[in-house]
């Protein structure tokens, strides 16, 4: 170790003060790794060659006489430091070495599994029971017209069927004729009429997506919520396959327990129309708060599908100079259309459906 030995220009006070201050920097500047403690403690402590040693000979050789005692007080703090150094090395965690700037011994970044969101499951839970059943999932468009919206079910302009779905409008249609018109499907019924327009029977579809409604929100009712619909065209459908397929599927998502029952309902594209019910999950049809004491749950809307529609669904295959094959006498169909936020309250016990939209974590968690 032939370092050069720093030179002590002066001993009065101030110089010896500015000697010590850096070689106190220079110590703090090497401050050990646990790795190269030893070369450390060596370098500075080292009996024969060690810094310390030769620095305090060489000044202390030529001190006068009064400055001997403040320059050995210098030096035993410096050896403190030295030391005190040394030891907080010595307490530091042995690390492997990095490598490639990798420090293995740190623990991995865990990512929590990423799950469906509990809406996206229950829809997913509902079309694949029917996917079950042999149909396929189609989609359409949110942003919808007039005609695939409420004229081609049957809807005519200005009827007051039209009030049971408060529609959101696009701006500045005025101009267009009110078939055209743009709004927010209000239910996922047009992908009915697009599909009938692209194919021939048999069709058997589920139809999972948004629909807007002009609502003022409450714990039931959203302005933006998400439905299943169903549809089922061929020959020979009666009202016992609607009853047969939806009681299946009841069965398949709330437990074989379940009942259901129909009520005389109405829609202007379905006729007769029904709205069904099932016994209540909560009380198994004793008589519940849930069920309001009723022991049945209302949860959605269904019918044979109206003759008007596969009327207009002919009208317009007939203009794209496609075969009509949709003649009432021949085909008859069951259609259905369910919201997902309601049986996915009912599943969960959830109280509002607007919690399903919070994204609040400690409510999402829970479904992981
Ligand atoms: N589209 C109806 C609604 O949103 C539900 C429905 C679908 C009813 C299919 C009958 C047949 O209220």
């Amino acid at each position: 170790m032939n370092e050069e030995i720093p030179q002590l220009p002066n001993y009065d006070e101030s110089s010896i003060d500015a000697a010590f201050a850096t070689l106190a920097d220079e110590v703090r500047g090497e401050t050990a790794s646990r790795a190269d403690v030893e070369a450390f403690r060596l370098r500075w402590l080292g009996r024969k060659q060690g810094r310390l040693k030769l620095i305090s000979d060489a000044w202390l050789k030529s001190a006068p006489a009064e400055a001997r005692k403040p320059l050995g007080m210098r030096f035993n703090q410096l050896k403190q430091q030295i030391e005190a150094a040394l030891e907080k090395a010595a307490a530091a965690p042995v690390r492997p070495a990095a490598k490639a700037g990798i420090d293995i011994s740190l623990p991995g970044s865990v990512r929590a599994p990423g799950i469906e969101h509990p809406l996206l499951k229950t829809m997913n839970d509902i079309v694949a029971v029917f996917h079950g059943l042999g149909y396929s999932t189609a989609l359409g468009p949110q942003v919808e017209s007039d005609f695939y919206n409420f004229e081609a079910l049957n809807f005519p302009p200005n009827h007051p069927a039209r009030d049971t779905q408060d529609t959101l409008v696009l701006a500045g249609q005025q101009e267009k004729p009110s078939r055209d018109r743009l709004l927010m499907r209000t239910h996922t019924s047009p992908v009915q009429i697009r599909t009938m327009i692209a194919e021939a029977p048999p069709i058997r579809i589920v139809v999972p997506g948004n629909v807007y409604r002009n609502e003022a929100e409450d714990a039931t009712h959203l302005a933006r919520f998400q439905q299943v619909e169903g549809l089922c065209v061929d020959t020979n459908i009666t009202f016992s396959d609607l009853k047969g397929t939806l009681d299946h599927a009841m069965k398949s998502l709330f437990g074989s327990a379940v009942k259901t029952r129909f009520f005389p309902s109405f829609f202007p594209f379905t006729e007769p129309s029904a709205d069904m019910q099932i016994s209540c999950i909560f009380c198994a049809g004793a008589g519940c708060r849930k069920c309001k004491h009723s022991g049945w749950i209302e949860l959605l809307g269904c019918g044979m599908v109206d003759p008007a529609v596969f009327a207009s669904v002919d009208e317009v295959r007939l203009a794209q100079s496609k075969p009509a094959a949709y003649d009432p006498a021949k085909v008859t169909g069951f259609a259905f259309g369910m919201g997902v936020e309601r049986i996915a309250m009912i599943l969960h016990g959830v109280a509002s459906a607007g919690t399903f939209y919070s994204n609040d974590m400690r409510f999402l968690e829970q479904f992981a």
